[in-house]
């Protein structure tokens, strides 16, 4: 292993995600005995959870190259045309950020994935004329945060509907443990279960906590990550015991103090606090809720009562 490349390349080194490890086994042999392409396969879930190196394990494991790249990257038809023209057969297509394709591109994508055909139209105006295009067979991953966000023909025409979902400690422990093996630094129990709990449950979390704690320990600590060492970084890298950071705490502070606990829509925070709506939804949001801090009602957003004990217990000791 080269440093930098962390990402597992086969199924049985990817940690964690159980399920859908085992029922990818079961259609990647099933193609493989086949002798098909396999199935198009939807990825989806919030960001981090690892959709990119598992559409590569698949890829590995059908023993086929892929193409990588996203949705908005590919403007118009043509671009798409040239692109799945050019696969061999059997190939995986994989294409991040699938619900920001356009639309124009998305309507020859159905009967690509339908019927390997592609039909688009060249030329202008008199000399328009539609051309019908064989394709390799091959596989389409798609990958999104916003599962809601695809128009419903685009999801219905994936066979495989795969949804990540955070990762438990333990699964963060083993993960948090591989890397540091990859970077040769020698972790304890503590230290590791401080960094797999302040991780949100995202394996791309623990791996850039671990980095920075990395840096800590090499700069001022003999490189020996210990548990002193990791709380130290932690807390200069504004992360709290549950793995809030600044971020977080803003969006906390915004319902709780300027309105009230809320509910206050999310467009209203996003405005409050200066970032973008759609980064709160996916990033910020989906932890805060699984973790109990906010909950989402009709009217918009609320602060949990266990959310109010922690804040206020917080500022409590910031007024101190
Ligand atoms: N690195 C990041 N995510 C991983 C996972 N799920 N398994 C192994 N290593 C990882």
């Amino acid at each position: 292993h080269v440093e930098g490349s962390l990402r597992p390349e086969y199924l049985h080194e990817y940690i964690g995600q159980q399920k859908i490890k085992n029922n990818l086994k079961v259609f990647i042999d099933a193609a493989k005995l086949r002798e098909e392409s396999l199935d198009h396969v939807l990825l989806y879930g919030p960001p981090g959870l690892g959709k990119t190196t598992l559409a590569n394990i698949i890829a590995n494991e059908l023993n086929v190259n892929m193409r990588n790249i996203t949705g908005p990257s590919i403007e118009r038809p043509g671009d798409l045309a040239a692109i799945l023209s050019s696969l061999q057969p059997g190939d995986v297509l994989f294409i991040d950020e699938i619900h920001r394709l356009p639309r124009v591109v998305e309507e020859v994508l159905y009967s690509a994935m339908e019927d390997f055909i592609l039909d688009i139209v060249v030329g202008q105006g008199e000399e328009a004329r539609s051309l019908r295009i064989d394709i390799p067979p091959f596989t389409l991953i798609g990958a999104t945060t916003r599962v809601g966000s695809l128009s419903s023909p685009l999801r219905d025409r994936f066979g495989v509907h795969l949804r990540l979902e955070y990762y438990d400690e333990q699964s963060l422990q083993t993960i948090i443990l591989r890397t540091s093996e990859i970077f040769n630094i020698e972790i304890s129990e503590q230290p590791l279960e401080a960094l797999a709990k302040r991780s949100r449950g995202t394996p791309r979390i623990a791996n850039r906590l671990l980095r920075r704690v990395r840096d800590f320990a090499q700069v001022e600590n003999d490189n020996v990550i210990d548990l002193t060492i990791t709380n130290k970084a932690l807390t200069l890298l504004n992360i709290d015991q549950y793995g809030l950071d600044h971020i977080d705490h803003k969006i906390m502070n915004c319902i709780i103090e300027q309105y009230n606990g809320g509910p206050v829509g999310l467009n209203t925070i996003a405005v409050s606090i200066g970032e973008e709506t759609i980064t709160l939804e996916d990033v910020y949001e989906p932890y805060l809720i699984q973790k109990g801090f906010i909950e989402r009602t009709t009217r918009g957003r609320r602060a949990t009562q266990f959310a109010h004990q922690y804040f206020n217990s917080l500022n409590n000791e910031l007024r101190k």
